[in-house]
């Protein structure tokens, strides 16, 4: 089967896990076309079996450019199977009002979008202090004390559960192949 990976980022981790979700698909036997969703003019996103689209939260919202791929194209994705990994700080929460929050922004943007994916992953990003300004570093200090994360702007940290995005993975191209016959 051929699958589309399709994703948008600010800071570059929403890439990283875009790239670890197309070579575990190869690993899987499959063909991928990765694609970061910002570049325009790139070829009909319904030429797979399958989608995976990944987006990163940035203050309350996900890029404008993604909301517009996603506006631009959802016919076509609504007639493939595809699936969502949502990209935030928040899901990492020990507090369960953060991770409500985190929930709610995929329904937001299906809503925004008309985009009907049939799943939905949560994943944790990172905090990359060492890359932020003065600005940046001061206002995900508080996001993350607001969450219990971790505060201290010496070191970078990697949130992302690689098991569960391979694991995801896995379901869905299952799902694909038992709706299948
Ligand atoms: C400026 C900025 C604003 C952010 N705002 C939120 C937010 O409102 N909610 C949240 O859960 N995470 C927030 N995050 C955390 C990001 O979702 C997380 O760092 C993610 O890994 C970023 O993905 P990217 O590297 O692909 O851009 C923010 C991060 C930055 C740098």
């Amino acid at each position: 089967m051929k699958f589309l990976v399709l994703y948008s980022t600010v800071e570059g981790q929403t890439r990283k896990i875009a790239e670890a979700v197309a070579s575990h698909i190869e690993t899987l036997g499959h063909f991928v076309e990765l694609t970061d969703t910002n570049q325009v003019g790139f070829a009909d996103p319904g030429t797979g079996d399958g989608a995976i689209l990944c987006a990163p939260v940035h203050i309350g919202r996900y890029p404008s450019a993604f909301v517009h791929f996603l506006q631009n194209w959802k016919s076509i994705l609504n007639n493939i199977p595809t699936a969502f990994i949502s990209v935030s700080l928040s899901i990492a929460s020990t507090d369960e009002a953060e991770k409500a929050e985190a929930r709610a922004y995929p329904v937001t943007l299906c809503e925004q979008t008309g985009w009907k994916p049939k799943t939905v992953l949560h994943c944790a990003g990172a905090l990359k202090y060492s890359e932020y300004d003065f600005f940046k570093r001061w206002m995900l200090k508080r996001i993350a004390a607001a969450e219990n994360g971790p505060i201290d702007a010496r070191q970078d940290y990697e949130l992302t559960n690689w098991t569960e995005v391979k694991r995801f993975v896995d379901d869905f191209i299952n799902d694909i192949n038992t709706d299948k016959g």
